[in-house]
């Protein structure tokens, strides 16, 4: 929890069992710049570091897995090349004064049989296909249709959280954030629209929240409960056109109740169509910050001025920016000054070398 004693943006605090130097968080934002082996190169180094000004980085989303990869060119944590390639960001990161988690992601139905081991179909709670788009080889492909996983396969999905957590740490980050967001593998359970099963894993919200904090316990179980974090996007449908819980409120307040129980770091929360305007009306996140009861981290096309308010509020302990981050590296100083922001070329965000993602430049020194 943030130490409420020291308010303001700009104030050094403590999320969960991490200090963080400001209220400002870097949200994740996937960049599409490894090697097809999910090999980060040197300039991500150098691009994770251009950042470490912000109080928490939350790092691109990172795939626990082969059968949780759905984009080409993303980060793994499931091989002794990935900790390494990883490890040297984390030092970088923390030479220069910041801290970061990794964002641990399986993409379940959302992912493409040339991308999979064998050609196999991705797996997901349900056999529904995803209408958005996927990133092979070859270009953007909308997503395979997948099978759905055996109620006795889901313990070996969790096994995989538990083993990426583990390597998370071998790579030294300062905690772990679980993707629960943007309708991926474990929002496929969450929601009884892409969840169709009759098992343990389906049915109620009680059932289609099981799967979530069962990696969020294995999880904990290597990292402590207080370095783990987890991110919600109740009310987003994604890039394509996934459709909502018909409760997202009861579902997501369920759930958010159960894992503030848990006692993790944080709840880091999409409020709205991710990337679209800030506007919370079609849900009460107050409310699902209440039934955490820890630390909130705000999301979704935050200004200055919003952010400002939502700490000063208590609405949120921290706040998240994704894409200012792109074309600001210095964005803490930037927003400490009320300094204009550079604006980054969406054909630059995903996929490319240095340009648009290393060669943008800090304000001049005053
Ligand atoms: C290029 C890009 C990549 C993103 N990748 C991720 C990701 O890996 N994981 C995730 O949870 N959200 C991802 N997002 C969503 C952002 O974290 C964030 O929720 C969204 O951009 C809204 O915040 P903003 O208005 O401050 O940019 C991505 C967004 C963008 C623009």
């Amino acid at each position: 929890m943030i130490d409420q004693q020291a308010a303001g943006l700009f104030a050094p605090g403590r999320i969960g069992a991490i200090p963080v130097a400001n209220r400002i968080a870097m949200a994740p934002l996937t960049r599409s710049r490894a090697g097809m082996d999910g090999v980060h190169t040197p300039l991500a180094i150098d691009y994770y570091r251009q950042r470490a000004s912000a109080g928490l980085i939350v790092s691109e989303a990172t795939n626990i897995s082969r059968q949780g990869r759905g984009y080409a060119l993303t980060p793994g944590i499931y091989t002794d090349a990935h900790v390494e390639a990883w490890r040297s960001v984390t030092e970088a990161v923390h030479e220069a004064g910041g801290r970061i988690v990794l964002q641990l992601w399986h993409v379940g139905r959302m992912s493409h049989t040339s991308l999979q081991a064998g050609g196999a179909a991705p797996v997901a709670p349900s056999a529904i296909q995803a209408g958005d788009t996927v990133f092979t080889e070859r270009g953007p492909e909308r997503p395979s249709m997948p099978r759905a996983l055996e109620t006795d396969e889901i313990p070996g999905i969790v096994e995989d959280y538990r083993r990426a957590a583990i390597r998370a740490r071998d790579a030294g980050f300062d905690g772990v954030e679980v993707h629960a967001a943007n309708c991926y593998l474990l929002e496929q359970f969450l929601r009884d629209s892409t969840n169709h099963r009759t098992d343990r894993y389906g049915g109620s919200r009680e059932n289609r929240a099981r799967l979530p904090i069962e990696v969020v316990q294995a999880v904990a179980a290597i990292w402590g409960a207080d370095r783990v974090g987890l991110r919600l996007s109740p009310i987003t449908r994604a890039t394509g056109d996934t459709p909502l819980d018909s409760d997202p409120q009861g579902t997501y307040g369920y759930l958010a109740e159960q894992l503030g129980q848990l006692g993790l770091a944080y709840l880091h929360c999409v409020e709205g169509q991710t990337r679209g305007a800030n506007a919370a009306a079609a849900f009460d996140f107050k409310a699902l910050h209440a039934a955490f009861g820890g630390a909130y981290i705000a999301n979704n096309s935050y200004t200055r001025e919003l952010a400002i308010a939502a700490i000063d509020s208590g609405h949120a302990d921290m706040v998240a920016f994704g894409r200012p981050f792109i074309a600001n590296p210095d964005l803490v100083e930037r927003l400490r000054r009320d300094a204009p922001l550079a604006e980054a070329a969406p054909e630059t965000y995903y996929g490319g070398g240095a340009a648009g993602y290393t060669d943008f430049p800090a304000l001049a020194a005053a």
